[in-house]
């Protein structure tokens, strides 16, 4: 899916938001890169290389052609401060109504109003695709991210004690939460 919107940050500074695509490859690595290695909150740590990024580059660029998925890559005077995802959770039909949400921001733009405008942008690209569920896990402790959720209507739908198993805290509790869409009917959803 594509998107492209400029925002204005808290501090004044303007934020281009942007579906990534392969030409993005090498900014999307290193934001993906440095806010793994500066949070232990994220699925993945850095001692757990990412794509290379020739792969990178046809992943992000498969997304931006793709009907029902995004990743969208914020930018601050060209700097890549964020990233943000629509992904489907399955292609079974049973499954195709649902779609997971990541999100992740530079620390040092943390506060500045990014996260909120990317989990809105994935937002309205997954009701423009139709989904009828967003999710995510969140780790419990995360504070900032379950605040920022639950402010766009995400809700608790139960808790996994040992989700993660972090080399530097051990075992993370995942707090799983959902957001309820209007979707698109069965008839329509099964086409
Ligand atoms: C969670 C995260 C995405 C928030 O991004 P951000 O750009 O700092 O968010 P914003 O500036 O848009 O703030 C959004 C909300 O976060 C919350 N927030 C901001 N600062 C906060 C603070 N100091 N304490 C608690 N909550 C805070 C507020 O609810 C804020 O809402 P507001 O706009 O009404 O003030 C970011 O901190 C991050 O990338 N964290 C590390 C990766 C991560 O944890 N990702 C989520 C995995 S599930």
């Amino acid at each position: 899916m594509k998107y492209e919107k400029t925002i204005r940050l808290k501090d004044g500074r303007a934020c281009l938001l942007k579906s990534a695509g392969r030409e993005d490859a090498a900014a999307v690595l290193e934001v993906f890169v440095l806010t793994h290695a500066q949070t232990d909150f994220l699925l993945s740590g850095p001692e757990e290389s990412p794509m290379p990024e020739d792969q990178e580059a046809l992943y992000l660029q498969a997304k931006k052609d793709s009907p029902d998925e995004i990743e969208i890559l914020a930018l601050v005077d060209g700097h890549p401060a964020g990233l943000a995802g629509i992904g489907r959770i399955g292609s079974r039909l049973k499954v195709r109504h649902r779609a997971d949400l990541g999100i992740s921001i530079d620390r040092e733009f943390w506060g500045l109003g990014i996260g909120r405008a990317l989990l809105e942008a994935c937002l309205e690209r997954a009701r423009e695709a139709g989904y009828a569920q967003v999710e995510l896990d969140v780790v419990s402790d995360n504070d900032r991210a379950i605040d920022l959720y639950q402010k766009a209507g995400f809700v608790e739908y139960g808790r996994n004690p040992r989700g993660f198993l972090s080399p530097v805290s051990g075992w993370q509790e995942l707090v799983l939460m959902r957001l309820e869409l209007e979707g698109q009917t069965l008839k329509e959803r099964q086409k």
